[in-house]
């Protein structure tokens, strides 16, 4: 309500009346003059305003907030449904720019009382989170379905079969790999113990373990045939060298594990050799040892053994010879030949083990004997696969490789039917 001020009004006083009267844009209504109010002319009309209007609509805050759920629960649902990027930004645009209905219902806002505004900004706020949630979930799905249609229509069926050109690159396990895994299982199923690896069997060997506890002292002639690369020796420490033969393998095994015991020792061995077709300075050996309780084992054994092992290695009609010889370590030695290509060719030494041998070690020769040998992978690896020239094996030429079968069972079924070639043609 405007009050009136007694008396007329004057001069500028009653210019300013008059331009109120007129220019009341706030209620546009003429308004007499009035001397200058708490609050401005203006602030009282809209509050008088919105007065009125809050009582004319008045809306409840349930009400409002209940709206405004309902929108969110509506969109959440058109969220869900949506199955594209673009049905998803859509509905962005409906419900989270300024035009959206909730901003609509927010617009509400100046026709609730003052203690409601904030409650029903706190809704707002929540609704405007869930939704704006649920939409970066959304898009996070849809992106990862997507993601995922792609992958499956890229899917590589690994259960094709190779090509062969594939194949050839791949490579192929080496002959004399096999070789050597064929002949350690013949002796695994005698019922031998494999031993191998850097601790029970080292290639750097020192020269007792090589050479003095086989019974070939320093000055033994022995030596001479089987010289070695020795290691740049160091102040303080034992002279070493790359072992000669697996045979240093026994003696670490008779100190370690004692009598009886039956071992099979596969591994690489060196030796100062010229390459040529029968010779490398490095090769590959298998070493057999097998003790028993005095008078268990006989050389009789020992040939029994070495024969129904050459059987299994190239088949049973295999001939084979067993001559005399000498080494160090063992007592009577033999070597062994079998007849390939039309010729007796030499595959392996063997013997009884010298008593003294394992004294040495620590087993009482008195109550334990028996018997030793040792071949060489590459040489039976010539035989078994008819190659004339030992260097070929070291060329790692993937067409020479792969003429055989990689795994051990072909291979015995191949020696057993015969199909890689007799020895004896
Ligand atoms: N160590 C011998 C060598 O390299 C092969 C050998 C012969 C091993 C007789 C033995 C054996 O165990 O008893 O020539």
């Amino acid at each position: 309500m405007v009050k009136r001020r007694a008396g007329p009004p004057t001069g500028t006083t009653a210019a300013l009346a008059v331009a109120l009267l007129v220019a009341c844009s706030c209620c546009r209504s003429g308004s007499a003059f009035a001397p200058p109010p708490l609050t401005s002319h203006r602030q009282q009309c809209r509050g008088r305003q919105q007065h009125a209007l809050r009582a004319e609509t008045a809306i409840n805050i349930d009400t409002v907030s209940q709206e405004l759920l309902e929108i969110s629960a509506k969109a959440q649902q058109e969220m869900d449904a949506a199955t594209t990027l673009q049905e998803l930004e859509d509905l962005r645009r409906v419900y989270l720019t300024k035009k959206g209905p909730v901003q609509k219902v927010m617009g509400q806002m100046r026709l609730l009382s003052p203690e409601d505004k904030p409650k029903l900004g706190k809704v707002s706020n929540e609704v405007k989170d869930t939704l704006e949630t649920k939409l970066a979930d959304r898009k996070n799905a849809l992106e990862m379905a997507v993601i995922e249609a792609q992958i499956a229509s890229e899917t590589l069926d690994v259960t094709l079969p190779a090509i062969p050109y594939a194949r050839h690159r791949t490579g192929h396990r080496h002959p004399l790999s096999i070789m050597q895994e064929l002949a350690v299982d013949i002796f695994v199923d005698m019922g031998y113990d494999l031993v191998d690896g850097t601790v029970d069997a080292p290639e750097i060997e020192n020269d007792y373990y090589c050479f003095e506890a086989l019974n070939c002292p320093p000055d033994h002639p022995a030596r001479d045939m089987q010289d070695t690369f020795y290691v740049k020796e160091q102040p303080g420490f034992e002279p070493l060298l790359l072992r000669t033969h697996t045979s240093a393998v026994q003696i670490r095994q008779l100190e370690a594990r004692g009598a009886p015991l039956a071992i099979v020792a596969p591994g690489r061995v060196y030796r100062r050799d010229t390459p040529d077709a029968t010779h490398a300075p490095e090769f590959h050996q298998v070493e057999i040892l097998h003790l028993r309780r005095k008078g268990e084992l006989t050389l009789a054994h020992l040939k029994g053994t070495v024969e129904a092992f050459l059987q299994k290695m190239f088949g049973p009609d295999v001939k084979t010879r067993f001559r005399g010889s000498f080494f160090p370590f063992t007592e009577p030695s033999m070597e062994v030949d079998i007849w390939f290509k039309g010729r007796w060719m030499e595959v392996l030494g063997c013997g009884m083990v010298d008593p003294r041998v394992l004294e040495m070690a620590g087993v009482d020769p008195v109550e334990y004997a028996g018997f030793a040998a040792g071949f060489g992978v590459e040489r039976f690896a010539m035989v078994l696969f008819g190659v004339p020239d030992l260097r070929m094996f070291w060329e790692s030429d993937v067409r020479f490789l792969e003429q055989w079968p990689s795994d051990i069972q072909s291979l015995k079924d191949a020696i057993r039917e015969g199909s890689l070639g007799s020895p004896q043609s």
